[in-house]
């Protein structure tokens, strides 16, 4: 099934390193981040997953909770835990969904079957509290994540979520926003009441509403 931007992230229900979730009761009112990795016991996973335990605080400040996964079952998920937290020296603090039967990557089109018919690529959906389809990114086996990147794309969503903001290119948080284009001046003077420089009239720079 292919997933677009603004989609109703599908449900499911599945096996994970925390027990049995329903994925819509576990995101609750949060936000969510789904990603997955090809495979365990390799080792761009490896290096990937320690980091993102490292960044779990940083997701949790942002209300976002993560979920890892790959095709093997739960005991392989337990002893690789054991050998990232060796490796990494972080303890994977987060659930690993067990999708041996490939059930949840086919709902979410994370195996390409040019790429490899067996394993998932590095796939990463973002995930708004209305259970809406906000990102995705589609990265090959060979070349590790960003993860930082995963939380500063978070924060511009989460910016654009509550305010009428756009974010400009390598915008990182504190930055100057843009104010949307939707946004009259008429409208912008009470949204935005530090004001604006118009470098064009369509472009309109902002400081970030929320700091
Ligand atoms: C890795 O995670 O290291 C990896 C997985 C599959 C193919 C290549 C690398």
């Amino acid at each position: 099934m292919s997933i677009r931007l603004g989609d109703d992230a599908p449900n499911f229900t599945a096996q994970t390193t925390e027990g049995e979730i329903n994925f819509h009761e576990w995101l609750g009112q949060d936000w969510g981040v789904l990603f997955s990795h090809p495979k365990d016991y390799t080792p761009v996973c490896t290096t990937e997953l320690g980091m993102a335990a490292r960044l779990k605080p940083e997701f949790d400040k942002r209300g976002v909770k993560i979920i890892g996964l790959s095709v093997d079952p739960l005991d392989s998920h337990a002893g690789w835990a054991k050998d990232i937290e060796e490796a990494q020296g972080a303890k994977v603090n987060f659930p690993m969904i067990a999708d041996a039967d490939k059930r949840v990557s086919d709902l979410y089109d994370m195996i390409h079957p040019n790429a490899s018919d067996t394993f998932t690529v590095r796939s990463v959906f973002i995930i708004g509290a209305d259970k809406k389809i906000k990102l995705m990114l589609t990265y090959p086996a060979s070349a590790g994540r960003n993860f930082d990147e995963i939380l500063r794309v978070i924060d511009s969503l989460q910016l654009t979520a509550k305010h009428s903001v756009a974010t400009p290119v390598n915008w990182k948080d504190g930055d100057d926003c843009i104010i949307i284009p939707a946004v009259s001046d008429e409208d912008a003077k009470e949204k935005f009441p530090k004001g604006w420089t118009a470098i064009k009239p369509y472009l309109r720079v902002t400081p970030q509403p929320n700091k």
